[in-house]
């Protein structure tokens, strides 16, 4: 099994001046594989979102050693890691994060301008993950003409525009209303399941970690358990995998009478395979 995240003797500590240090994660080990779909869960305050922003290379540890694929993270330059971290992870916050002056389709195109495609290949790409995402006549909406749960549908697909190895949720559904939230976690199963995609799902709500194979338990900065969830697997309602099928199905139509870049084709031939690009 290759290992994609490993955090080694991981303490983060916030200076509050006279108060003194405020110690938040305490002698963190964990070590995440690919494929892996973990969910960090604890009680509100510990710790895990400052977990999430140190596992994501978003923020920098006050000691210990943080590997992203091999790479020691500290050890990288601003420019690298942010290349390695967009095109490894993909993120999914409680708030969307969308950027509210741009419409679904560019904020989806976004993270592709980071790495080397082109803007053809990049609204081909986008267009194809907010279809399988059922937002197709959503395109050129703005964020505020979005209901939460289509928003956080958008910000999936942004997630996974580079094609990301891992995707890291925190609190994926704290915003959203029940069905919008077993869409999103469904989707983050199928996402796990069908694609080899590794998740990380950071939430405090103890229904959703029936979706993990693996819960990592924290309270007051230490992780307190590392179970593994012999019933996380296969989650999926088969209503779903149906309705990402037609989507599919309907995408390639539509497209079959537009030319379509080589590389565009091998994309959707992997999206439609439901497997990762060899
Ligand atoms: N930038 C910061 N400065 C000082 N304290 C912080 C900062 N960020 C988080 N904390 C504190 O760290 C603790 C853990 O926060 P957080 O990781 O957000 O918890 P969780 O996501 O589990 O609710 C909290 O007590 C919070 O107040
Ligand atoms: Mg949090």
């Amino acid at each position: 099994m290759s290992l994609v995240i490993s955090m080694e003797d991981v303490w983060k500590k916030y200076r509050m001046g006279k108060a003194g240090d405020l110690i938040v994660l305490k002698e963190i080990n964990l070590e995440i594989n690919k494929g892996d779909f973990v969910a960090i869960t604890g009680p509100s305050g510990s710790g895990k979102s400052t977990m999430m922003n140190l596992v994501g290379a978003l923020d920098v540890p006050s000691f210990g050693t943080i590997s992203l694929k091999g790479r020691n993270i500290r050890k990288m330059r601003e420019s690298s890691l942010a290349m390695l971290r967009g095109e490894t992870i993909g993120f999914i916050f409680q708030q969307f994060n969308l950027l509210p002056t741009l419409s679904a389709l560019q904020n989806v195109m976004l993270p592709m301008e980071l790495v080397d495609v082109s803007e053809k290949t990049a609204k081909e790409r986008a267009e194809l993950l907010l279809t399988k995402l059922g937002l197709e006549d959503r395109m050129n909406h703005k964020p505020n003409e979005l209901s939460g749960g289509q928003q956080q549908r958008v910000a999936i697909a942004r997630a996974l525009a580079n094609n990301p190895e891992v995707i890291l949720a925190d609190e994926p559904t704290g915003n959203l209303d029940s069905k919008s939230g077993r869409f999103v976690m469904d989707f983050l199963g199928e996402l796990n399941q069908k694609e080899g995609k590794t998740i990380i799902l950071v939430t405090h709500d103890l229904e959703l970690v029936k979706y993990a194979h693996r819960v990592v338990y924290i309270r007051d900065g230490m992780i307190e358990k590392d179970t593994l969830n012999r019933n996380g697997k296969n989650q999926m309602r088969a209503g779903l995998k149906k309705l990402t099928k037609l989507r599919l199905l309907k995408f390639t139509q539509m497209k079959a009478q537009k030319k379509l870049s080589a590389h565009s084709r091998s994309l959707i031939f992997t999206q439609l395979k439901g497997g990762r690009k060899k």
